[in-house]
């Protein structure tokens, strides 16, 4: 990180600047855009993204994801990024910061309280789900999967979710890196490795789509995927198609707010958002364009739920030539990809305990990962076939999906909500002008969708989904 000075022409936050400085920078735009992709590429693009979609129908709900993702997606992520570089702190302080320079009620702090809690429940499932990444690493290094059916795979992944004792296991795995990396602070050679393992995990996508196209079926998951069928699409699917949004790419908890405290004054903030947003949805559609052929080629069923990945990549990895290395290459990518978007979620935990207990960094990551490995837990009994699925809470969801649902479809648009409230009504302008320092009319642009059209959204959405 480097330290270049901050100047502030309007309004006066001395302190901030100060702290900023101290604190560091990213060493360059690049560092950055990595460590914002890193945390936004993750089991949200490949695992969730296909699963969602099969379940909500298809095209339809993809146009939806789009316009929730250009429209209310990219222009909260410049808000939040904003947010933490004139708040130049841990997103706590940064609101905190805002809310005294701007004479603003500090309730407004609530908002990144929100973030912290969203970020603990949400890491408690993402790691469970990361273990079933890591422990296909195994299964397909083992060659294990060579040759086998459908079914058989299939199988193989029931016989994962039906055995508690090994979720737990690979859910300990899991955790336990991640809290490694945060607490010894390694990020930067995290981040470094980045440079390497996306565009690696691109190309194997890429690949895997190649392999995808020779199924027979690549015509018949694009239509599935690009041609929107309005009759499929329900209030609940916009509903899920907006808060995926949200949760793709890392928004409404504060993690852009906490990397945009590093950003340097003179980086675009409009420009290293949008690239974030495209490559982050270039790697779902990919995935979503490498899973279906496999799908329909097989005549599996596209709703068929969170394990749709590990029933249809791992029959591409049976079926083609060198199956067992892409698979298992395939699947070192997707944990990576899982780690440091789980890293960026355990952070601003650990970072909010530092701060406010002055515990120091391991005590901090061993509390806040323990009781996320703990509430883990939960999501494991709760799967398919274990003890606690015999108690399904609401309508039969399990605790897991009562969590994801909680997270990524109230508490992620809610947390956006009142960023682009907070942003577009409570700061001022000439603040946001000069943060963001676009020409006209790309200001005026943002500004009022900002103001008007994201939060206006947001908010039908919620009350469509009330009724
Ligand atoms: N964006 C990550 C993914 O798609 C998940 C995530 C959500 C990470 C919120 C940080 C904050 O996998």
């Amino acid at each position: 990180m480097t330290q270049p000075s901050s100047h502030y022409a309007v309004d006066d936050v001395p302190a901030v600047g100060a702290s900023a400085a101290k604190r560091g920078f990213w060493s360059s735009r690049m560092a950055f855009i990595l460590a914002a992709t890193g945390s936004a590429v993750g089991l949200g693009n490949i695992w969730k993204f296909p699963y969602i979609t099969g379940e909500n129908g298809g095209g339809a709900f993809v146009l939806v994801y789009l316009l929730c993702i250009a429209i209310i997606g990219i222009p909260i992520m410049m808000a939040e990024v904003l947010i933490g570089r004139r708040g130049g702190h841990s997103p706590i302080n940064s609101m905190r910061t805002l809310a005294r320079i701007f004479k603003l009620s500090p309730r407004w702090v609530w908002l990144a309280g929100m973030g912290v809690f969203a970020s603990f429940v949400i890491l408690s499932f993402y790691s469970v789900i990361g273990g079933w990444a890591t422990s296909y690493v195994l299964t397909a290094a083992s060659g294990q999967l060579s040759g086998q059916s459908a079914d058989a795979i299939g199988a193989m992944f029931s016989g994962l979710l039906g055995d508690p004792v090994r979720l737990l296991i690979w859910h300990s795995l899991f955790m336990g890196l991640t809290m490694l990396v945060v607490a010894r602070g390694l990020r930067g050679g995290l981040e470094r490795s980045v440079t390497i393992l996306m565009p690696a995990l691109f190309i194997l996508l890429l690949i895997m789509v190649g392999y995808a196209s020779t199924t027979g079926h690549f015509g018949e998951a694009a239509r599935f995927l690009f041609q929107p069928d309005f009759s499929r699409l329900t209030t609940q699917g916009v509903l899920i198609a907006l808060g995926h949004a949200f949760f793709t790419l890392s928004l409404g908890i504060g993690v852009m707010m906490a990397y945009g405290s590093y950003l340097q004054q003179d980086i675009s903030i409009a420009r290293t958002s949008v690239t974030v947003s495209v490559l982050d949805t270039v790697v779902a559609l990919l995935a979503g364009m490498a899973i279906f052929p496999i799908v329909f080629a097989n005549g599996l069923e596209p709703g068929s739920g969170p394990g749709l990945i590990f029933q249809t990549l791992p029959l591409a990895f049976a079926q083609m030539p060198w199956g067992s290395v892409f698979g298992t290459v395939f699947f070192v990518l997707l944990v990576f990809a899982a780690w440091t978007s789980a890293i960026s979620l355990l952070e601003p935990i650990v970072e909010w305990l530092e701060e406010m207990d002055g515990m120091n960094r391991v005590t901090s990551t061993l509390l806040a990962g323990g009781l996320c490995w703990l509430l883990g837990i939960a999501s494991i009994l709760s799967l398919n076939a274990c003890p606690l699925a015999m108690f399904p809470l609401f309508e039969g969801k399990t605790i897991f999906d009562l969590l994801d649902y909680l997270t990524a479809n109230v508490l992620l648009p809610l947390g956006g909500l009142t960023v682009a409230v907070f942003a577009g009504w409570f700061l001022k302008r000439a603040t946001l002008e000069e943060e963001l320092a676009l020409p006209q009319p790309w200001f005026g642009l943002w500004y009022s969708v900002l103001r008007y059209i994201s939060p206006v959204a947001v908010a039908i959405v919620f009350v469509y989904n009330l009724f």
